[in-house]
């Protein structure tokens, strides 16, 4: 089984990358494999409306000059997706937007290819705004008959720059811990 984490913030170490590891440290002990894809900071462009995915159905976004068409292939080979981001102005970075807007259409054109994947929101914050950019990736799960996974509070951590950073928001991090635990117990009865 593996999950695949996409990274929205620019900062790649940042405080949205520090809680996806700890998500990755629970679910790698539970056997799940784990890959994460950087996008926050990369060149992707947004849906430019042609259709063209509609007419093709070739499981690919027609704008193939950039990572989409690669990032989709490994969002249909993952049993779980973790989709990760700073709130930037009460809501998602435009990298994962893009991303959403893209692997959604695609999807669900050819057939709901998500479908019955699991998946879950990972969300930094400074102070608000957080569930606001938390319900903005879990609209994609909804529409596209997925498995939302949440935990022991919702999906969030709090942290800002350097010298105040996620790590010392201890809820938020056993947050973390708990979801993925959660997720590999949720893609084990999926999978058994
Ligand atoms: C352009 C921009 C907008 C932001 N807007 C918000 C906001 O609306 N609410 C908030 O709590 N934090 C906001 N922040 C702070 C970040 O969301 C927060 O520090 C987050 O933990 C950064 O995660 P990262 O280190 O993974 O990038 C903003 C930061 C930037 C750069």
């Amino acid at each position: 089984m593996k999950v695949l984490a996409v990274n929205g913030s620019p900062r790649k170490e940042g405080n949205t990358h520090k809680m996806i590891m700890k998500v990755f440290e629970a679910l790698e002990k539970e056997g799940v494999e784990t890959e994460l894809v950087q996008v926050g900071g990369k060149i992707i462009r947004g849906c430019l409306s042609c259709y063209k995915c509609i007419e093709r159905k070739d499981r690919r976004c027609a704008t193939g000059n950039d990572m989409f068409n690669e990032l989709f292939e490994k969002m249909l080979a993952a049993d779980g997706i973790i989709l990760a981001s700073p709130t930037y102005f009460a809501d998602i970075t435009p990298e994962l937007k893009a991303v959403i807007d893209r692997a959604g259409f695609v999807s669900r054109v050819n057939g709901q290819l998500f479908r019955h994947k699991a998946g879950a929101a990972v969300i930094s914050l400074r102070r608000g705004g957080g569930i606001h950019a938390y319900d903005s990736i879990n609209h994609l799960y909804q529409i596209c008959q997925m498995f939302i996974v949440g935990s022991t509070y919702w999906n969030l951590g709090f942290g800002g720059r350097i010298g105040d950073e996620v790590s010392d928001d201890k809820e938020g991090m056993e947050n973390m811990a708990d979801l993925g635990k959660s997720m590999a117990f949720l893609l084990d009865k999926l999978n058994s």
